[in-house]
C-alpha cells in the first residue's frame, strides 16, 4: 500500500468532571488526511483547506512530532518519507481536539501503510506526543477517544491505562463552538496547580458517577456527574457567555453541559436527538443575539474512531 486517506473524528475531553482523563468521539465531524509514500526520507507536510498558519516543518508540527515519535518505536530503517495532505473541518484552537486529530490520523495512517505494526492502544502515546508539542501537555483524553472511538477513560498515565467505557447508543452531543480561539496552552496555565481536598472529593465522585452512569445506563446519574469544580470555574471566564449557554441548555433539556476540552466550544449532553436539536438552537440564539459568530453541531457518539476512507 502506498497511499491512504484517512478520517479522525472531533473529540470532546474532559466531559465536565474529567479533567485530562475523559474524552469521547463525535461521529458527524473530523478531519480528513491523504498520506502516501515518497521516495525521499522524510516527512512533507502540506496544508489544505482548514489548516492556515499550521507550522509545516516536521519538528514543529503535530504530525511530524507524533509519527517521528511512532517511527522511533518502530526502530526499523525504511526506504522511503511520507507525504501529508490535511483538510480540516475542526478549527485549531476550537476545544474540539483539532492536534488530536492530525496526529492520530497520522499515526494510524502510517501504521497502516507499514502493515500494523502497532495496535490502536499503542498508537495513542505517538499521538499524545503531538499534543505534548501543540500544547506543552501530552493528555491523551482527545487523542485515545480520536483513535479508539467511544468514551474512554485515562485511568493512568505512568504507565499508560486507556479504558474504553461503555456508553448508551442513545447519546447526542449538542456542541456550539464561539469563534474565538483559545490556546489549550493558555487555558492550561490558568489552572491553579493544587487542588484543595474538598473539591478533588467532588470530582472523583463525580467521574465515578459518569462511568457508572454510562455503563448502566442512568441518565440521571449521567447528568448529576456532569460537573466540574476544576477546571469549569477558571476556563469559562474566557468563555464569552458561557453562563447563559449552560443555562439554555438545561432549560432545553440537557443532562449536563460544560466546556469541551480546553475551550471555548462547549458542550451539552441528551438522551435524544430532538432535545439535541433544540439545545443545538439554544446555543446558537445565545451567540447570534449577542453578535458572535458560532457554529453548532449535533452529534451521536462515534463507536469507530480513526479510520481508513478510502
Ligand atoms: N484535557 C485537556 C485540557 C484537553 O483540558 O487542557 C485539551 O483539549
Amino acid at each position: 500500500m502506498d497511499e491512504i486517506k484517512i478520517f479522525a473524528p472531533a473529540t470532546v475531553a474532559n466531559v465536565a468532571c474529567g479533567y485530562d482523563v475523559m474524552g469521547f468521539a463525535m461521529k458527524d465531524i473530523g478531519d480528513t488526511m491523504n498520506i502516501r509514500k515518497i521516495a525521499s526520507k522524510k516527512w512533507v507536510i502540506e496544508n489544505g483547506r482548514g489548516c492556515e498558519g499550521l507550522p509545516i516543518k516536521p519538528t514543529e508540527n503535530v504530525i511530524g512530532v507524533a509519527v517521528e515519535a511512532m517511527m522511533q518505536a518502530y526502530g526499523k530503517p525504511i526506504d522511503h518519507g511520507f507525504h501529508f495532505y490535511t483538510t480540516k473541518n475542526i478549527k485549531p484552537g476550537s476545544g474540539l481536539g483539532s492536534s488530536a486529530s492530525s496526529a492520530s490520523a497520522a499515526v494510524f495512517g502510517v501504521n497502516r501503510i507499514l502493515g500494523k505494526p502497532f495496535s490502536r492502544k499503542e498508537l495513542v502515546k505517538f499521538a499524545m506526543e503531538g499534543e505534548r508539542a501543540a500544547s506543552g501537555s501530552a493528555h491523551a483524553d482527545n487523542v485515545a477517544p480520536c483513535l479508539l472511538g467511544g468514551f474512554t477513560l485515562i485511568r493512568s498515565y505512568d504507565p499508560l491505562d486507556v479504558i474504553e467505557l461503555q456508553y448508551p447508543d442513545m447519546l447526542y452531543a449538542s456542541v456550539v463552538h464561539p469563534q474565538i480561539e483559545i490556546k489549550t496552552s493558555d487555558s492550561k496555565k490558568i489552572l491553579k496547580k493544587d487542588v484543595p481536598l474538598k473539591d478533588a472529593i467532588t470530582q472523583w465522585g463525580n467521574v465515578g458517577g459518569l462511568v457508572s452512569g454510562l455503563a448502566k445506563p442512568d441518565y440521571e446519574l449521567i447528568g448529576r456527574s456532569l460537573q466540574d469544580v476544576i477546571a469549569e470555574p477558571a476556563r469559562s471566564k474566557l468563555i464569552p457567555y458561557f453562563k447563559k449557554a449552560k443555562e439554555v441548555a438545561m432549560q432545553e433539556g440537557a443532562l449536563g453541559a460544560s466546556i469541551s476540552g480546553s475551550g471555548p466550544s462547549i458542550f451539552a449532553l441528551s438522551f435524544s436527538r430532538k432535545i439535541a436539536e433544540s439545545i443545538a438552537i439554544a446555543f446558537n440564539n445565545v451567540y447570534a443575539s449577542n453578535g458572535i459568530l458560532a457554529n453548532v453541531y449535533i452529534s451521536q457518539v462515534n463507536s469507530k474512531g480513526t479510520q481508513v476512507l478510502e
